[in-house]
């Protein structure tokens, strides 16, 4: 028996597409479903300034093959020495749409991040005022904090007093992990939204150290015990506005993965739909799939919903996705859940 669900055209609001000859081959992973993304800005060097910002918009679209369509959302690398002024012109430009927030040393391409917060000030306030987006990812790097409690500190001692601080900044929790970042972007006053990734909602930190170190399944926010993936899922499934799609589909190279130390990121672009229409189908709200993935995002970034329509299919047998793409820096290997998928997009 063959299962159809039509949903208007999903948005990625998080999402690694790098540069060169990575960017040629990841980009249509995600053209083919995605209308729009909202593009990470942590190439080597950052995407700093606007006019970082356009040159990059401009190389995504040179790499964009004929015959799709997609629309990249820019984002800025929030540094210690970013102008103010720059950041406010290339929003009221068109240019970006929100600026990332990378505590220094937190992740992948972060060591120009942000120190101390204070330094940032004057771009945040200029960011509550003219209502610019601030995507936030939500670790501490303290090296006495432990690394499954990254998120969990970085709420209490960052987050929170930061919106205090600046209750008009509009803010987005990425990649949730944890419960607790749940519990308070369900629960905070004032405009804060989060993303949730489709890697964590079908792992947890089991799937990745049982039975062997599984590399593909290492990313940062590093994968949280079953009782936050539950969470994660209650919340994605909620029909929540607050809660949408970020794939943070972040493609490293196989050395670089299976290595002795090893990169973080996980690339879902192909299957991430796939994957989500089973999650939704195991937690019974396949109807709250479209505004997970394809409505709470545009509400949240003051944007229209797309005007056209994927549709997704389920049939009784597996469907095989490929287990990796070739790039021109090497093979990338795809999110395997671990189980089989039976959901595809056919238009
Ligand atoms: C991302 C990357 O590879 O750029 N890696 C990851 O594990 N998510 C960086 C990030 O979003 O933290
Ligand atoms: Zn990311």
């Amino acid at each position: 028996m063959t299962q159809r669900l039509t949903i208007r055209r999903p948005d990625d609001w998080h999402l690694h597409l790098r540069d060169g000859a990575m960017l040629a081959a990841v980009l249509p992973e995600t053209a083919r479903h995605f209308a729009r993304a909202i593009i990470m800005p942590n190439l080597v060097p950052p995407v700093i300034t606007g006019d970082d910002a356009r040159a990059y918009r401009d190389r995504i679209m040179a790499a964009l093959p004929e015959g799709l369509e997609f629309t990249p959302l820019m984002t800025l690398y929030l540094t210690e020495s970013t102008d103010p002024a720059d950041v406010a012109a290339a929003f009221a430009d068109g240019i970006i749409h929100a600026v990332k927030l990378y505590p220094a040393g937190a992740t992948t391409n972060s060591a120009s991040g942000v120190r101390d917060l204070s330094r940032v000030r004057p771009v945040l306030e200029k960011m509550a005022e003219i209502g610019l987006p601030l995507c936030i990812h939500g670790e501490v790097t303290t090296p006495d904090v432990d690394i499954f409690d990254r998120e969990k500190v970085f709420l209490d001692t960052v987050l929170d007093p930061l919106r205090r601080d600046l209750p008009d900044l509009k803010v987005t929790l990425e990649h949730v992990t944890t419960s607790e970042g749940i519990d308070y972007v369900r629960e905070a006053s004032g405009d804060i939204a989060g993303t949730i990734t489709t890697h964590h909602l079908m792992i947890n930190r089991n799937h990745m150290l049982v039975g062997g170190i599984r590399p593909h399944y290492y990313c940062l926010p590093v994968a949280k015990r079953s009782t936050h993936q539950q969470a994660l899922r209650v919340a994605a499934t909620s029909g929540n506005p607050r809660f949408f799609l970020g794939t943070d589909s972040a493609p490293h190279t196989d050395p670089n993965k299976e290595s002795a130390c090893g990169c973080a990121g996980v690339f879902s672009a192909t299957n991430t739909m796939a994957c989500l229409a089973h999650v939704f189908e195991e937690e019974a709200a396949l109807d709250r799939l479209e505004g997970f993935a394809s409505l709470f995002g545009p509400a949240r970034y003051g944007l229209p919903v797309n005007d056209t329509t994927i549709t997704l299919e389920k049939t009784d047998m597996p469907v095989v996705y490929p287990a990796r793409i070739d790039t021109g820096e090497g093979p990338v290997t795809l999110f395997d859940p671990g189980h089989s998928l039976y959901w595809r997009v056919t238009a």
